[in-house]
């Protein structure tokens, strides 16, 4: 399923391995040096700044610099501090930190040493989905090793530093990986998003400082200590540097993770390296980043796959979940079918998100069988619109955007619906 060995892959190098899933073996591959380094050789300042300048921006979804969310967390402050490694991973079309809690759990475990050492973190929380049960298996017994080498707990490989890992698992609900949604749910209560401010940094879990970062981001960590910032700055683009774990799924050839650096064409991609739509078909939209980012159309596919690029292009990189469809896909069938996800995992705390999530799905729904009028477009653009920057977490915008994409390259499949009362597309996929 992994397709690794590309000179561009550092994460996935060694995972066909199942040494790499050992910590004996992870270290014999070179693991755990980067995290010795760090403890032993670098004050945290000095590892702020290194991945601050290493320009590494979380790979969850946002795309925020890590190195700047560590530098949020408050220096004077006496109470304990966190971090929580976001292992929730229920964006449809993500399917990249499964894989890595399978077979790189010691890398990202360095990694979250390093990070404990650069913010002064006491714990740990790794936040897994609930439905990722042998992942969870496998975080678990590379938890217990490292304790058991004395690389977490008292006395952190022998440094004096102290710092403890616990694994949650999460009970399926994809709000949860918002991070305030998932630190509610984290402390025992319903997984609902808390307003901002205050963020994290000030007021975590249980009340704490905390960082929360994503599995691939605290992955990443132990190369950049290792080989240093122009190494990392060589791959990917000047503004978004490193390489990134895509997810291919839908009408390819090949779907699979693919690790690639930033900036990589999104036509290279699902045509070389996914191997393009089979039986001869055309490619009709990509999703490049996970069911929240806008749909891109055959003509735009040119596009780097970095933020800065995709931006330009309304739609975002998101956590790289690449889904391809082909020219027999109906685009009002993946609107009906994206807008009921959203309506059914809304928390229901913002009216907007509530109700708007819901009457895109009634109106989508009533398009799809033959039943919607002209105007219906103008008021799902106008509800999606009201959705936007207007709630508490940014779910009602990822509910909002891809209808919008949707609507703006794909409008006369919805307007053939409306005009001809059914669906033109009898070839189009179900689920
Ligand atoms: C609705 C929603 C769901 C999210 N789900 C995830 C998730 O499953 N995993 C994840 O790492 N980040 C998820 N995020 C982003 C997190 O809130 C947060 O930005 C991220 O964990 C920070 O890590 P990073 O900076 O390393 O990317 C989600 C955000 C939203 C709004
Ligand atoms: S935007 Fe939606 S998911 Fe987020 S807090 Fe509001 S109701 Fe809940």
């Amino acid at each position: 399923m992994l397709q690794s060995p590309y000179v561009t892959s550092y994460l996935t190098e060694h995972f066909g391995n199942d040494e790499f899933t050992t910590l004996d073996g992870y270290e014999r591959l070179g693991g755990y040096q980067a995290a010795r380094k760090a403890l032993t050789e670098m004050s945290p300042d000095d590892l702020i700044e290194l991945v601050k300048a290493s320009g590494l921006q979380g790979r969850g979804g946002a795309g925020f610099s890590m190195g700047m969310k560590w530098s949020f967390m408050p220096k004077e402050d006496d109470r304990p501090k966190y971090l929580v490694c976001n292992a929730d991973e229920s964006e449809p079309g993500s399917f990249k930190d499964r894989i890595m809690l399978e077979r790189g759990a010691h890398q990202m475990l360095e990694g979250i040493l390093i990070a404990a050492w650069a913010t002064g973190a006491a714990a740990t929380f790794i936040y897994i989905r609930g439905e990722y049960s042998f992942p969870a298996d496998c975080v678990e017994r590379a938890v217990a090793e490292a304790y058991e080498k004395g690389y977490f707990g008292a006395n952190a490989m022998g440094t004096g530093f102290s710092h403890d890992v616990r694994v949650t698992r999460g009970a399926g609900a994809y709000i949860c990986g918002e991070e305030t949604g998932l630190l509610e749910s984290l402390e025992g209560k319903k997984g609902q998003p808390r307003k901002k401010p205050p963020f994290p940094a000030q007021y975590g879990a249980f009340g704490m400082p905390t960082t929360v970062n994503n599995v691939e981001t605290y992955s990443h960590v132990p190369h950049i200590i290792n080989k240093g910032i122009d190494w990392f700055r060589a791959f990917g683009t000047d503004k978004s540097p490193g390489t990134t774990i895509f997810g291919v799924s839908g009408h390819v050839a090949r779907p699979g993770l693919y690790e690639l650096p930033l900036g990589t064409p999104l036509s290279e991609i699902v045509f070389e390296h996914a191997g393009g739509v089979p039986g001869g078909r055309k490619v009709k939209g990509v999703i490049p980043g996970g069911m929240s980012m806008p749909i891109l159309p055959a003509g735009l596919l040119d596009v780097p796959m970095a933020n800065e690029f995709l931006r330009e292009q309304k739609t975002m990189l998101g956590t790289g979940g690449i889904m391809v469809m082909d020219e027999t896909t109906c685009m009002v069938r993946v609107a009906s079918i994206i807008s009921y996800f959203f309506r059914d995992e809304s928390c229901g705390q913002c009216t907007q998100c509530r109700e708007g999530t819901g009457w895109m799905n009634k109106i989508v729904e009533r398009i799809e069988r033959g039943a919607g009028e002209q105007s219906d477009i103008d008021v799902l653009l106008d509800v999606a619109g009201k959705m936007e920057a207007s709630t508490i977490c940014a779910f009602a915008d990822a509910a909002a955007w891809p209808i919008q994409g949707l609507l703006r390259h794909f409008s006369e499949d919805f307007i053939a619906h409306i005009g001809g009362r059914k669906c033109p597309f009898p070839e189009s996929f179900e689920l």
